[in-house]
């Protein structure tokens, strides 16, 4: 599994870091380190993104201010389909009808403990696929060349 944040999201990054650990999964920490006072989040969507990309990570989660700014930046990758989440719910229904492989959080919006269940919700819904893929081929094809 792949993580990222900027400056905003460094202390959800460190807690959500060591959940997933517990869980038995490897993780990828593509920063920012806990001491960095200021990052630019497209540049950790973007090395996120393409980890994603590569198949080097099944999964990815980008934590900023909001969540906005780094869902907006994966989302430009080619087969990247990164769901800002702000509730367990919303969780559940980007991982089990958007296929989502990038969840986006934000940590100035999102208490952490709240932050842990929706990431738990996350990982824990499978893709239903069905009619659900169907959809997702509607606007999968669609990138040309200017996707990344
Ligand atoms: C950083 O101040 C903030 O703009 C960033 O973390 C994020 O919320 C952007 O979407």
């Amino acid at each position: 599994m792949a993580v990222g944040c900027d400056h905003a999201g460094r202390d959800h990054k460190e807690l959500f870091m060591q959940h997933i650990e517990a869980m038995g999964y490897k993780v990828l920490d593509m920063g920012v380190a806990p001491d960095v006072e200021r990052a630019n989040y497209p540049e950790v969507a973007i090395k996120v993104a393409r980890l994603i990309q590569a198949g080097e990570a099944k999964f990815g989660i980008l934590i900023c201010g909001t969540g906005v700014g780094m869902a907006m930046v994966a989302n430009r990758f080619r087969g990247v389909r990164a769901a800002n989440c702000p509730t367990e719910l919303v969780a559940v229904m980007a991982r089990g009808h958007n296929d989502a492989n990038i969840l986006t959080l934000g940590q100035r919006t999102i208490g952490p403990r709240l932050a842990l269940s929706i990431l738990d919700a996350f990982l824990s819904t499978n893709f239903e696929g069905g009619r659900h893929q169907e959809r997702i081929n509607l606007f999968e094809g669609i990138y040309g060349t200017e996707k990344l």
